[in-house]
């Protein structure tokens, strides 16, 4: 099994270690992420839980024991059945404390109700700790292999891997000829470097919907940096600097869109 060592301080809200290892999430979780499952029954249990366990305090703070008695038992079978769901983590579960919770409330003595709570309640951390963020980076957030974007310098379709290959390679083409002073062949770069940099947007509405989230990290500020470069390129005496400058404008909309979308990338493949 491959394990990835990672002390982002992203995760250290997390878990409270300094350093987490990361497993990759057990196959017969897969069945309740998509793509196999829109549903994630999985995660909704996890809801079910908290929401049940807040039933039963709010409950019993109203001295409603008859309807804390009916979250509790919603608890201990929403637990049961999670055990269930995905055998390679069921030590994790330890079922007779979800009785002795019931238990607890059926005798309605408050400090037996809260040991048992604790008692359970740390069987749901010590899974978290474990395994609660390499799922989310893992599950939540959705593949790049089968999207596809067409590069509008030899005009045939790669995936974003490939894709982004082809944008850096373009960019550092350009560098490289402008350090060697080698004008013509850093505009010929430049330029195809702001033609494919300029056609990233289209991919953005195959997972986004919302007109804002693209605005934010490839709208009108990205493309008028874009402009701003490509201005540099045409001017009849290239400024170096001047390029150099509006290049680092444009990388950080590279920056920006890495540090949402590529980092789970990375982590994903590592756990491949
Ligand atoms: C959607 C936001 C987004 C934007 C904007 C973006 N990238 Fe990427 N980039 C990604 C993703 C996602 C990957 C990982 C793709 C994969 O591995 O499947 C990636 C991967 C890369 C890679 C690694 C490719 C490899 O060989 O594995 C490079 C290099 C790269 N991008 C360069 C750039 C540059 C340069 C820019 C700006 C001009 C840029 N990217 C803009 C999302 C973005
Ligand atoms: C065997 C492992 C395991 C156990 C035991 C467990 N959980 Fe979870 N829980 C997870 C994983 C994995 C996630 C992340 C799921 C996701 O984000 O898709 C999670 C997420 C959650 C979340 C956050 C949901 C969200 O929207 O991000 C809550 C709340 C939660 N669990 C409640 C509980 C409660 C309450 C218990 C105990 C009664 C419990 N869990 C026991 C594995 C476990
Ligand atoms: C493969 C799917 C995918 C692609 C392609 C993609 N994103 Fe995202 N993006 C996500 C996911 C998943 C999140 C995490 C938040 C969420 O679940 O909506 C996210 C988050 C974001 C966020 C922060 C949260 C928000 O919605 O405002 C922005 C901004 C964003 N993306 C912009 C872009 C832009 C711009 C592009 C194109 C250059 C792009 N994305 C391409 C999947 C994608």
């Amino acid at each position: 099994m491959k394990r990835l060592y990672l002390a982002f301080a992203l995760l250290v809200g997390i878990s409270f270690s300094q350093q987490i290892t990361m497993k990759r999430p057990p196959k017969s979780l897969e069945k309740y992420y998509p793509p196999q499952s829109q549903r994630m029954e999985y995660l909704s249990n996890m809801h079910t839980m908290s929401v049940a366990f807040h039933g039963i305090n709010l409950n019993i703070n109203e001295g409603r024991w008859d309807k804390a008695l009916e979250w509790a038992n919603q608890l201990k079978k929403t637990y049961e059945e999670s055990a269930r769901m995905v055998p390679e983590w069921r030590d994790y579960f330890k079922p007779a404390l979800a009785d002795n919770l019931v238990k607890a409330v059926q005798s309605k003595n408050v400090d037996a109700v809260i040991n048992a709570s604790r008692e359970l309640g740390q069987t749901c951390s010590k899974c978290h700790q474990d395994n609660q963020a390499v799922v989310k980076l893992y599950y939540h957030f959705p593949r790049y292999d089968n999207i596809t974007l067409e590069d509008p310098v030899e005009l045939q379709n790669l995936k974003t891997k490939d894709y982004m290959k082809k944008l850096s390679d373009s960019m550092k083409s350009l560098r490289v000829f402008l350090l060697q002073g080698e004008v013509s062949k850093a505009r010929e770069h430049g330029d195809n470097f702001v033609e494919r940099a300029k056609q990233l947007n289209t991919m953005c509405t195959k997972c986004h919907t919302s007109k804002a989230s693209i605005e934010s990290l490839a709208g009108k500020e990205y493309l008028t940096a874009l402009d701003n470069l490509q201005k540099a390129l045409k001017a009849p005496q290239i400024n170096r600097d001047n390029v150099f400058k509006h290049l680092s404008e444009v990388g950080q909309f590279c920056y920006r869109c890495h540090n949402v979308h590529l980092i789970p990338v990375l982590v994903q493949n590592a756990l491949k």
